[in-house]
């Protein structure tokens, strides 16, 4: 069995849940929801209050979830989500003292990065797998193509912008490996509750790749 650090965050599902949530219940009821649909794995995002004592409550309560804490932007935020039971981490961008953190805990992670230099100095430090964000806003699928040659070692989740109408575009690239999105959990379906509509969106997102 391979170690966690050796674990492909990429390969997990093919389109990773980006989650904020204001409440572990609601985190629970998201998490059920997804597994339901067909991707069992979460990015919880510390962006809310509520986010680690959430990333605990999946962890106790969703068998099966991989679990990832995201919006890490603070060196100590690494140790405090694997504290809180993350299995993976995944942070905007990074900074060297932000890539110690998150080799220190042994946990898998994807470091957020928009350009080539960053991509480089990540593979430098041999980091292959990536966050590249803001997707959209940076150049999407055609920075991604113009890239594949000339860095390829490097294999993205690129998040940031992408619905369910441009994913594909991006999963058929040799570069990606999964993408990453909010759009499976819209606030007004978590304020109402109906997890059967995030169950849907899952299934949706799940049978982009067959
Ligand atoms: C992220 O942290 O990856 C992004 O906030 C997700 O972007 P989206 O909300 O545009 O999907």
């Amino acid at each position: 069995m391979s170690s966690p650090r050796e674990m492909s965050v990429l390969d997990v599902v093919p389109v990773m849940p980006v989650v904020v949530v204001d409440s572990a219940t609601d985190a629970v009821s998201i998490a059920k929801a997804l597994v339901a649909g067909g991707l069992p794995a979460i990015e919880l995002t510390l962006r809310t209050p509520a986010a680690l004592d959430a990333i605990r409550a999946i962890v106790d309560e969703v068998p099966g979830i991989l679990v990832g804490a995201g919006t890490i932007v603070k060196p100590g935020q690494a140790k405090l989500a694997m504290g809180a039971g993350a299995q993976f981490l995944v942070s905007p961008g990074v900074t060297g003292s932000m890539l110690h953190a998150m080799q220190d805990t042994g946990l898998p992670f994807l470091p957020g990065t928009a350009t080539v230099s960053e991509a480089m100095a990540a593979l430098e430090a041999g980091i292959t797998e990536l966050k590249f964000f803001p997707a959209e806003a940076s150049g999407g699928v055609a920075f991604l193509k113009a890239i594949a040659s000339p860095v390829p070692a490097a294999r993205f989740c690129p998040t940031g912008g992408i619905t369910a109408a441009s994913a594909p575009s991006y999963l058929a690239l040799p570069n990606v490996g999964c993408v990453g999105g909010s759009w499976l959990t819209p606030a007004d379906a978590v304020a109402s509750g109906d997890w059967d509509r995030i169950t849907t969106l899952a299934a949706e997102a799940a049978a982009l790749v067959p």
